[in-house]
C-alpha cells in the first residue's frame, strides 16, 4: 500500500522504514531501525531522488506509481549507489524503460559493477554543478566525494531551496509518521553516532561539501536516512557538521573506555570517575569495550575533550576488543583529543606501546598525564599517584 508525504510544492518523500534489520552495514547496531528516503518531484518533467534498500522496494514502487498517477516517469537520479540506496534501479527501469538514469562517471562505473541488463542508453551523464530543467524548477548536481563513498553527489532543488543530500546528514533510526526534524524530538546521540561512525574519516572532504552547501544556502535539507531538515535545524545540523568534520569535540567530558577481565581494571575506572566526580566534573562516561559496541563509544568520543583508555595486556599485547576499538577510532581520524592511559601488566606485556602507537598519526593527540600503571590490581599506596591522575584530567577541562 501506498504512503507518502508532501515535502513542499510537490516534492514528495516516498522511503520507508525498515525496523526488522539488526545492523547497518551488517555492522553498526539499529535499536530503533532504520530509514531509507527516497523522493519525487512532479513538474513538467519527473523525477525520482534516488531509490532505497530491498528491504523496502514494494512500497516504494507503489508510492512512485501512486503519485505518477498514469504518467511516465523521466528522471532517475542517483545521488549514491551503495546499495541502501541504489536496490531498486533496476526495478525502476523495468517499469518505466524510458527514464533517464542521471549520475556522474562514477556513478555509472558502479552500477555496473553491481548490476547487469541496464542499457548505457538510459544514462545521462552530470558533471559538477550541471543543471537539468524540470519544467517550472531547474536541479543541479554538486559532487560530494567521499561523502561517503567516491561517486557520492547532493542534487539541489532550487525554486524551493530544497538540498538533497545524499548520505550526509542521515540519521539512524526509522521514522514514525513524522518526517520533519520539526515534528519530532531529534535524537542528536543517534545523528552523532551514524556520522562519526559512517561519514568521519573522510573531513576534509565533508568540509569540502559544506563550503557548497553554503554557498546553495538551503531551506532544507532532505538525507537518504532520517528526518528532513526544516527550520532552525538546517543550520543546526550544518554547525555539527562543521565541528565534526574538523574533529573539534562539542564540549568538555571525559569518556573512560576500559578492558578488563576480572573487574581489577575496572575497579581503577570506577575509582577514578569517583575522583573526577568529587571536583565537580558532570559529563563522566564509562564503557566497557568487551560490553558495548565500538560505535557507541565512537560517538561519545567525537562529543568529549578527553579519553581515557584503561586496558590490561593479554598473552603479553594490547587485549583485542580494546585493539579492534582503538584502531577504529584512529582510523576515523580522531583529532584534537585530551588523551591519557591506565594499564595493567600481571606479568609482562605491550599494551601501552601499542595503544600509543595506535594513535600515532592522528593530529592533536594531547597526552596530558602520566600513565598510571597497576600489577594486577591497585593498591592503597596508589592513591595519591590516582589524585594526581584525576588532577591532571580536571586542569585539562579548563583549557577548553
Ligand atoms: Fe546510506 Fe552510504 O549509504
Amino acid at each position: 500500500m501506498h504512503n507518502t508525504r508532501l515535502v513542499c510544492d510537490n516534492i514528495y518523500w516516498i522511503g520507508a522504514s525498515d525496523r526488522i534489520v539488526a545492523r547497518f552495514e551488517n555492522m553498526f547496531p539499529l535499536n530503533e531501525g532504520i530509514a531509507y528516503n527516497s523522493y519525487l518531484i512532479l513538474d513538467e518533467k519527473t523525477a525520482v531522488i534516488d531509490t532505497v534498500d530491498n528491504a523496502v522496494g514494494g512500497v516504494f514502487l507503489e508510492n512512485i506509481e501512486y503519485l505518477l498517477q498514469g504518467r511516465t516517469l523521466d528522471y532517475l537520479v542517483v545521488n549514491h549507489m551503495e546499495p541502501d540506496h541504489c536496490a531498486n534501479i533496476r526495478n525502476v527501469v523495468l517499469r518505466y524503460p524510458d527514464v533517464k538514469i542521471v549520475g556522474n562517471a562514477k556513478t555509472f562505473k558502479f552500477l555496473e559493477q553491481f548490476y547487469d541488463g541496464i542499457s548505457v542508453d538510459s544514462y545521462l551523464l552530470v558533471k559538477d554543478k550541471d543543471i537539468l530543467d524540470l519544467g517550472s524548477r531547474k536541479l543541479s548536481f554538486h559532487l560530494a566525494p567521499m561523502v561517503h563513498w567516491p561517486e557520492v553527489m547532493v542534487t539541489y532543488e532550487e525554486k524551493n531551496n530544497v538540498l538533497f543530500s545524499s548520505d550526509a546528514f542521515g540519521n539512524f533510526g526509522a521514522l514514525n509518521g513524522n518526517i520533519f526534524s520539526d515534528e519530532v524530538e531529534f535524537n542528536v546521540n543517534e545523528f552523532r553516532r551514524y556520522y562519526s561512525n559512517v561519514i568521519a574519516r573522510f573531513g576534509s572532504n565533508v568540509q569540502a561539501l559544506l563550503k557548497k552547501i553554503h554557498a546553495l544556502n538551503p531551506k532544507i535539507i532532505a538525507p537518504l536516512h532520517g528526518v528532513v531538515h526544516v527550520g532552525s535545524a538546517v543550520s543546526s545540523v550544518l554547525n555539527l557538521y562543521h565541528l565534526w568534520s574538523t574533529y573539534q569535540s562539542e564540549c568538555s567530558g571525559v569518556v573512560i573506555a576500559y578492558a578488563s577481565m576480572y573487574g581489577n581494571t575496572a575497579e581503577v575506572c570506577q575509582k577514578l570517575a569517583t575522583y573526577l566526580a568529587m571536583r565537580g566534573v558532570k559529563d563522566i562516561q564509562i564503557f566497557d569495550v568487551s560490553h558495548t559496541h565500538p560505535s557507541y563509544i565512537i560517538e561519545k568520543v567525537f562529543k568529549y575533550s578527553n579519553l581515557v583508555v584503561a586496558t590490561p595486556n593479554y598473552n603479553t599485547r594490547l587485549y583485542f576488543p580494546m585493539e579492534s576499538f582503538l584502531s577504529e577510532l584512529a582510523f576515523l581520524n580522531i583529532q584534537n583529543r585530551k588523551m591519557c592511559f591506565i594499564t595493567n601488566m600481571t606479568w609482562g606485556g605491550t599494551a601501552l606501546a601499542q595503544a600509543k602507537e595506535i594513535f600515532s598519526k592522528n593530529k592533536n593527540i594531547e597526552y596530558i598525564a602520566e600513565d598510571f600503571n597497576i600489577q594486577s590490581s591497585m593498591k592503597e599506596n596508589q592513591i595519591s599517584e590516582l589524585t594526581c591522575f584525576a588532577d591532571a584530567i580536571l586542569e585539562s577541562l579548563k583549557e577548553k
